[in-house]
C-alpha cells in the first residue's frame, strides 16, 4: 500500500512540476513566433539506424545520434499547425508537424532527411543524394496547453530508417509565451496504479485482494455487434473468392484495465487476397484494424493468424497479434460456421467475441457459401453436454452411495464380530 502510495504522489509531483523544471541531457531547442514570444519547446533524443549501399554493392548500417548541437532554422509556429526543424551535420534535418485536434494537439508527421555525400555518416556510399523518410510517431492526444512527456523508447520504422525517440518533453502551440506546468504524459510512461487521474487515492486495505479482484473481466455494457457481410473478389469483374459474416467485438486488457469494443461494419472497408494455401482479410474501422490470415492445409482450412490494432478510448494505440492458431477449421470446398457467441483469448491482453459467423476463405463458387460445417456449439448435440455432466454426476453419487453403505456393513459385521 505504501508503494502506491508513494507512486501516486510521484506522479503528482511531476505534474506539478510540468516542463518548466525538467532537465535532462537531450537536444533542447525553443521557437518564437512572429511576435518574438516562446511558442514550441522541445528537448528530446533520437537514435538513427539508417541502411544504405556502398559502392561495394553492400548494404551497411549507420548509426548515430541527433546531436546536441542543432539548428532550429525553419520552425515555425501557426494558430492550428506548427513545424519543429531541427538540422544538423552536413545537410541532415529531422522535422516534425504538429496539428491541433480540437481539445487536443498530435504529432502529425516525422521527416527525416539524411544527406549521403556525408562520407563521415555514411562511409563510401553508392549514392551522394540527400534521402527523405515520412513516419508518423505514436504522439498524439496531447491536450492543448500541456506538455508531452515521454521518458520511454518509441521506435519508429520504415524501409531503411529505424528512429528511436526517447526523454521527450514537447510543448507546441505554447500559450503567452509561457510554457505549462501540466503534462500529459505517454501511456508507456504511466505508473502502475489503478487510476492515474489525480482523484482521491483509492483506499486500499487489503493488497492482495485489490490485485486479485480485477481479473474477471466486468459483464459486457455494449450492444450486440452488428453483423457484417465481408467479401474479396481477386479483381473486378469476379465473383468473391473469400466470404466472410460476422458480428465482432474484441476485448483489450491493459494493466487493471479492460475495455470492449464493436466492430461497426458500416465504417470499415474490406481488402485482402485470396491465395492457393494462404488468404487474407483486413477490416479497418476507425477504431480498429483486424487482419486475418487462413491457411489452406491440404484438405481443411482454418484461420491461423490474428492481428488487432485498436485505438482506446484512453487514447493509446493497442496492438496484439497471435500466428499460431488454430480456429474456425472446417474441409476445404466448405464453409465454416458459428451462430452462436463464440469468445476466444487471442492474446493474454486480448480476447476476441464472434457472433453469427460464416467464414469460407478458399474455394469459394460463385461469390456464394458452400455447405456449412457448422461449430459444436450450433449443433444439436451440443444439448447432450449438461445431460452427460448430469449422468457423470448422478453415476459418482450411486458409486459414493454404494461405497458408504458397504463401508457401513463391513464395520456392522466387524462389530458384531467382536
Ligand atoms: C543511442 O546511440 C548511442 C550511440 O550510438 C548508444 O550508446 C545508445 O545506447 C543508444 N540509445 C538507445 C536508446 O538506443
Ligand atoms: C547489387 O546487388 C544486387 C543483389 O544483391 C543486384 O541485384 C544488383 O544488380 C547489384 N547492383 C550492382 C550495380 O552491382
Ligand atoms: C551533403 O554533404 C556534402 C559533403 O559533406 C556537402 O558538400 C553538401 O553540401 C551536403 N548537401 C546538402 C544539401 O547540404
Ligand atoms: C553525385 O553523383 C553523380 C553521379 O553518380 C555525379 O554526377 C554528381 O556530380 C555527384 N554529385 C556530387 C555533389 O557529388
Ligand atoms: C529496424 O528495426 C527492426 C526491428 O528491430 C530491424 O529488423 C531492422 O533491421 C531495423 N532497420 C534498420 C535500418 O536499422
Ligand atoms: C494545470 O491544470 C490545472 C487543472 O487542470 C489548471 O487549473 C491549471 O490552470 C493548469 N496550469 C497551467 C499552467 O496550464
Ligand atoms: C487480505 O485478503 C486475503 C484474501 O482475501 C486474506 O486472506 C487476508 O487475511 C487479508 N489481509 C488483511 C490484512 O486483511
Ligand atoms: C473488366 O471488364 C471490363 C469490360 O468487360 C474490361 O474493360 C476490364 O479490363 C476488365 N477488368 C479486369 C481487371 O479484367
Ligand atoms: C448500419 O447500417 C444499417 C443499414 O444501413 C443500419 O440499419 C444500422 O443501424 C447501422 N448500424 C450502425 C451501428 O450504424
Ligand atoms: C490447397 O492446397 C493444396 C496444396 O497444398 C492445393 O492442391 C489446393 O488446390 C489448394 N486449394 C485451394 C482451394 O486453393
Ligand atoms: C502451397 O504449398 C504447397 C505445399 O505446401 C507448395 O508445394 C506450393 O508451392 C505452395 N503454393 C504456393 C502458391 O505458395
Ligand atoms: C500487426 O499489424 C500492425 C499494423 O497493421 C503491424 O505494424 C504489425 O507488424 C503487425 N504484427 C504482426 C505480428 O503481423
Amino acid at each position: 500500500m505504501q508503494d502506491i502510495m508513494f507512486r501516486y504522489f510521484a506522479f503528482a509531483l511531476l505534474l506539478a512540476f510540468g516542463c518548466v523544471l525538467h532537465h535532462s541531457h537531450g537536444t533542447e531547442v525553443t521557437v518564437k513566433d512572429k511576435d518574438d514570444k516562446l511558442c514550441l519547446y522541445a528537448n528530446l533524443m533520437v537514435n538513427f539506424s539508417v541502411s544504405y549501399t556502398t559502392s561495394e554493392n553492400k548494404s551497411e548500417l549507420a548509426e548515430f545520434e541527433l546531436p546536441a548541437e542543432v539548428s532550429s532554422n525553419g520552425s515555425k509556429c501557426d494558430a492550428t499547425s506548427s513545424t519543429l526543424k531541427l538540422s544538423f551535420g552536413a545537410g541532415h534535418s529531422w522535422s516534425v508537424n504538429f496539428i491541433v485536434n480540437g481539445t487536443t494537439y498530435q504529432a502529425d508527421d516525422v521527416t527525416f532527411s539524411y544527406n549521403l555525400s556525408d562520407s563521415t555518416v555514411f562511409p563510401n556510399s553508392a549514392l551522394n543524394d540527400t534521402l527523405s523518410v515520412n513516419a508518423r510517431p505514436h504522439i498524439t492526444d496531447i491536450s492543448m496547453d500541456t506538455c508531452y512527456s515521454c521518458k520511454s523508447k518509441e521506435t519508429i520504422q520504415s524501409d531503411m530508417v529505424n528512429q528511436t525517440l526517447w526523454n521527450v518533453l514537447i510543448q507546441a502551440f505554447i500559450k503567452n509565451g509561457t510554457q505549462s506546468e501540466n503534462l500529459t504524459t505517454c501511456a508507456a510512461d504511466l505508473p502502475v496504479i489503478p487510476t492515474p487521474t489525480p482523484t482521491p487515492v483509492v483506499p486500499v486495505t487489503n493488497t492482495t485482494a485489490s490485485t486479485l479482484a480485477p481479473t474477471t473481466p466486468p459483464t459486457p455494457t455494449l450492444p450486440t455487434p452488428t453483423i457484417g457481410n465481408f467479401s474479396i473478389k481477386p479483381d473486378e469483374n469476379s465473383t468473391a473468392c473469400l466470404l466472410a459474416n460476422f458480428a465482432l467485438r474484441i476485448g483489450v486488457k491493459q494493466g487493471e484495465k479492460y475495455q470492449e469494443m464493436n466492430l461497426d461494419p458500416n465504417v470499415t472497408t474490406v481488402s485482402g487476397s485470396c491465395g492457393v494455401n494462404s488468404s487474407e482479410l483486413v477490416l479497418v474501422s476507425n477504431a480498429m484494424t483486424v487482419a486475418l490470415t487462413f491457411t489452406n492445409n491440404t484438405n481443411k482450412f482454418h484461420l491461423q493468424a490474428m492481428n488487432v490494432t485498436a485505438k482506446l478510448s484512453s487514447g493509446v494505440v493497442f496492438s496484439a497479434a497471435n500466428s499460431s492458431l488454430i480456429l474456425w477449421e472446417a474441409a476445404l470446398g466448405s464453409s465454416y460456421m458459428c451462430n452462436k457467441e463464440q469468445n476466444y483469448s487471442i492474446t493474454s491482453q486480448l480476447n476476441i467475441f464472434t457472433f453469427n459467423l460464416q467464414v469460407q476463405p478458399f474455394a469459394v463458387k460463385k461469390g456464394l457459401f458452400s455447405t456449412a460445417e457448422e461449430c459444436f456449439l450450433d449443433s444439436d448435440l451440443s444439448f447432450l453436454v449438461p445431460i452427460a455432466v448430469g449422468v457423470a454426476l448422478s453415476f459418482l453419487i450411486v458409486l459414493v452411495l454404494l461405497s458408504y453403505l458397504i463401508g457401513r456393513r463391513k464395520s456392522r459385521t466387524g462389530y458384531q464380530s467382536v
